[in-house]
């Protein structure tokens, strides 16, 4: 199983942007956790972070064929993005959303997410540990 970790604007700063929102942890802890965690159940990743809405869509759609399943978290490409929607739609590889805080619980600009309807699922508000349930959950369908 092959899993793309893809992860959208900002969250390179992570540890130092909002940590009151988004946790003490910093982007390469969380690379870590990941890499751990996909050790645990047997996937090979490839996890990526880009601030340019065009990278991510060209990364989505280089997935089809390649990948088994794809964890996004489009950060705030996530309120904005028709593109990624299309992406999404277009690459046809199993995709959860993951968010490391619950947006449908901030500023109501947040509560939008274009790309939910091409998702498999969406895991939000569990901090790090959401990229991990996200995996299982690809897991689970890919296995099945
Ligand atoms: C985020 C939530 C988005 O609203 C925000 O723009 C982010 C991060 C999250 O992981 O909680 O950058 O996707």
């Amino acid at each position: 199983m092959k899993l793309l970790i893809l992860n959208g604007p900002n969250l390179n700063l992570l540890g130092v942007r909002e940590p009151e929102i988004y946790g003490n942890g910093t982007y390469a802890d969380l690379c870590k956790l990941i890499e751990a965690h996909a050790a645990a159940i047997g996937a090979e990743i490839e996890i990526r972070q880009t601030n340019h809405e065009g990278v991510l869509v060209d990364w989505i759609q280089e997935a089809r064929g390649k990948f088994d399943g794809i964890v996004l978290n489009p950060a705030a490409y996530t309120h904005t993005s028709v593109a990624l929607l299309d992406a999404v739609l277009a690459a046809g590889v199993p995709t959860v959303e993951v968010h490391l805080s619950d947006p449908d619980r901030r500023e109501p600009f947040r509560r939008v997410s274009y790309v939910r309807p091409a998702c498999v699922a969406c895991v939000k508000g569990r901090g790090p540990e959401g990229y991990l349930e996200a995996m299982n959950l690809l897991k689970l369908k890919i296995d099945s």
